[in-house]
């Protein structure tokens, strides 16, 4: 999808959907489009009743010319980059519906950097379809695409950012939507490799063997009962200057999790190959870090295996030792995810970054806390969450902070024969979670935890949201790095 600047009013009118997004009760930015057009939509919205609330949409189909549009961003005062960004899908979704391929969008305030960017964002996520397994019949035509996306007096930069930020959620989708028996461990290690040479990072890749030598004996135990052995994926941007600061993100990357021995009822199996949502969102932010010329170090880690159950799996009460010394009785093969970011955070911790960032498909806890559209948000730094949240903000992918100073509690993870048990304490389990990974991160580094599940799919469509996987995460992390650069100017 093509998309630029476009200045405006113009006669005629520049392509085959004009839509025009307007707050509540106000349909003033209308006048943009001058003339007829103006007329006949300000006519139309009246008859209706149109009110502009929210993601609500008018058409006006015009015989021989373009078609009308208003779409609602609700009202002035709640003005936020992500209202922009859903209207942008809406129109992009009616776009599709009608078949038009060129768009042209106005806003009914200036759009500086931070509205051209979640314009653009949500334009090219709304455009999104994964249909790469799905015949079509002969007389089918082929799914239709929208062209271009032309923002009526857009700022340049803040376009080409969002189209950067949109294609690698993108790009998170069709990693996070591909099933276990095309995804392995392997072949995500291999398309890590492929975004190494298209980026400019480097990469490193550890088979079973050099993870179980590097004394990541929990990865290595969780992936050990599949066919499909683990692999852990180290990929690194090194800007071309002195960088500024180093950054780790880490992704919880299991390919397929069938819960192993402590196998999941076949209802709670269903969505599974999403299990490497978090490692889907890490490798598609590494994917833009070069394009967006960040100045700091950023490291990108996934420890990738499938959870499966077998003859080599490993068992409900066997003891492990993680890479920083710490035993780890098993209480359930199902909390898989927290043993192998254990590994995964003692590796990053000896990068000494100064700040390390996880985002994990982690707990059913989580999902029930908060439902399908928020993340929960785990940091003993203040000063982290604060940032998170500001990133949050600017990208639309709803965080909640959870606390992590419940002593009592943080008791539950000790065990009666190792260091920590993995599991077993029902009630706070997305915090529980939290605090055994906090286990496995050096002091004194700041350390946050995103826990995405439920987030990680869609069970609706709506604004610039398909149904199915949603590459959430891929742009909060992108914003947090982009203002720490002190690039997000919005
Ligand atoms: N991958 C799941 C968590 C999950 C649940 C992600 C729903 C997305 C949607 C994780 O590995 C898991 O199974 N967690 C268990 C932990 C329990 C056994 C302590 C859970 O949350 O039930
Ligand atoms: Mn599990
Ligand atoms: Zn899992």
């Amino acid at each position: 999808m093509e998309i630029r600047p476009v200045t405006m009013p113009q006669e005629p009118l520049p392509g085959d959907l004009v839509a025009a997004a307007v707050f509540e009760n106000d349909l003033t930015p209308v006048r943009k489009l001058g003339g007829e057009a103006e007329r006949q939509l300000s006519l139309l919205a009246e008859k209706r009743a149109y009110r502009g609330k929210a993601g609500e949409v008018l058409l006006l189909p015009v015989p021989g010319s373009a078609t009308l549009a208003l779409v609602g961003l609700g009202k002035e005062q709640d003005l936020q980059p992500e209202k922009v960004r859903q209207a942008a899908g809406e129109v992009v979704r009616n776009a599709v519906r009608d078949r038009a391929a060129k768009i042209t969008f106005l806003l009914p305030v200036e759009p500086g950097f931070a509205l051209s960017k979640a314009a653009a964002e949500g334009a090219i996520l709304a455009g999104y379809a994964f249909d790469k397994y799905q015949a079509r019949g002969e007389d089918e035509p082929p799914r239709f695409e929208v062209e271009s996306f032309f923002l009526a007096d857009g700022e340049e930069v803040g376009l080409r950012t969002g189209a950067i930020l949109g294609e690698a959620q993108n790009y998170a989708r069709d990693l996070a939507s591909e099933p276990g028996n095309v995804i392995t461990p392997e072949s995500l290690a291999g398309l890590a490799r492929e975004i190494a040479e298209q980026a400019g990072l480097e990469c490193t890749v550890y088979d079973d063997e050099s993870i179980r030598q590097m004394g990541m004996e929990a990865l290595w135990s969780v992936g050990k009962g599949s066919k499909n052995k683990p692999r852990f994926i180290h990929l690194a941007w090194k800007p071309a200057g002195e960088a500024c600061e180093r950054i780790a993100l880490v992704g919880k990357g299991l390919t397929f999790d069938s819960g192993g021995l402590n196998i999941k009822p076949g209802d709670f199996m269903r969505t599974m190959k999403g299990d490497k949502s978090g490692a889907c969102a890490v490798l598609a932010a590494m994917s833009a870090v070069s394009a967006l010329e960040l100045p700091m170090e950023v490291h990108g880690l996934v420890g990738a295996a499938e959870n499966m159950p077998g003859g080599d799996s490993y068992r409900p009460d066997d003891i492990i030792r993680a890479k920083n010394g710490k035993t780890i009785e098993i209480d359930n093969t199902d909390a898989e995810g927290r043993l192998t970011l254990a590994d995964v955070l003692c590796y990053a911790s000896d990068l000494d970054p100064s700040v390390i960032l996880d985002i994990a498909t982690l707990t059913g806890s989580c999902h029930i806390a908060l439902g399908d559209y928020s993340a929960g948000l785990f940091s003993p730094e203040e000063g982290l969450v604060k940032e998170l949240m500001e990133a949050s903000r600017i990208s639309g992918e709803r965080l909640w902070p959870f606390p992590m100073d419940d002593d009592r509690l943080r008791r539950k993870l000790k065990s009666e024969v190792a260091d920590l048990v993995n599991a077993g304490n029902r009630y706070g389990g997305a915090i529980f979670a939290a605090m055994f990974l906090q286990e496995f991160v050096k002091k004194d580094i700041p350390w946050a935890h995103i826990d995405m599940a439920g987030t990680d799919n869609s069970k609706e469509e709506y604004g610039y949201v398909q149904k199915g996987f949603t590459g959430f995460g891929t742009r909060t992390m992108l914003e947090f790095l982009l203002n720490r650069a002190g690039k997000a100017g919005a």
